[in-house]
């Protein structure tokens, strides 16, 4: 059995063949540093699209962000267009296009064929008729302008590279009497409501409503009267 006194004995052998006590101390807290700050270019920095591979996940539905809430600011009615951007596994376009009905048309837009097609095939188990999907990047929208009676994104904005652009082309395919409402989650890809609003305001959207806490809202904006004229 060792005594207390030997355990130094075998302490300072590792530090022989490892360096001093103060400079081991160092090297870990450089790792650690270095450890956190891959992990924070990784957390705000990645603006890659969300994986396919991870898609069960997108099947819960997240805090704040229920379709009753949607469902408000949408305001959907029989027959008409609407666009979803980033619709992941379908959650919210399988329930917007229901609600459009057979003389509506629900248009989705993704960067990636899988997730497309995901909805796809649950759009057909469910005789939904009314899902158009495109392939496309939110920043080069392939529609005309002032195509849709509205258009939606929920926990997609933050993962475009260029905010400014989407919103921008969102603005452009809406009508003068459509509504936008975006969805946004304290996640990694987090769009601040103050952010948003810069963007919105400077492609000539006026914010109409709001829903939900900070970290988990919703928000609804039209096109300004006078930049709906121009
Ligand atoms: C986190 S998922 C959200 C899915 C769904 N809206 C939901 O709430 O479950 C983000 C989606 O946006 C799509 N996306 C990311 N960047 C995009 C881009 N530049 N243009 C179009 N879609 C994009 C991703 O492929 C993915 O389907």
């Amino acid at each position: 059995m060792l005594l207390g006194r030997e355990r130094p004995d075998r302490r300072w052998s590792t530090v022989a063949m490892t360096g001093t006590p103060g400079r081991r101390t160092a090297a870990r807290w450089m790792a650690g540093a270095a450890l956190a700050a891959g992990a924070a270019a990784w957390w705000w920095g990645d603006g890659a699209p969300y994986p396919y591979a991870q898609h069960r996940l997108l099947d819960v539905p997240l805090p704040f962000l229920g379709r009753g809430r949607l469902d408000a600011l949408l305001g959907t009615r029989p027959g008409e267009r609407f666009l979803e951007i980033g619709p992941g596994t379908g959650l919210q376009a399988l329930h917007v296009a229901g609600q459009l009905g057979d003389s509506g048309r629900l248009d989705i837009v993704d960067i990636q064929q899988p997730m497309l097609d995901h909805v796809m095939r649950l759009a057909a188990r469910r005789e939904l008729t009314s899902i158009v999907p495109s392939r496309a990047d939110a920043r080069e929208l392939p529609f005309p302008d002032a195509t849709f009676d509205g258009a939606y994104l929920v926990t997609v904005l933050g993962e475009i590279p260029d905010v400014r652009a989407a919103v921008s082309e969102l603005r452009r395919v809406l009508k003068p009497s459509g509504r936008l409402v975006v969805g946004e989650f304290l996640d990694r890809h987090y769009v601040p409501f103050v952010t948003l609003l810069r963007h919105a305001s400077a492609r000539g959207l006026q914010v109409t409503a709001r829903l939900g806490p900070p970290l988990a809202y919703y928000a609804q904006f039209r096109p300004m009267p006078w930049a709906a004229e121009s």
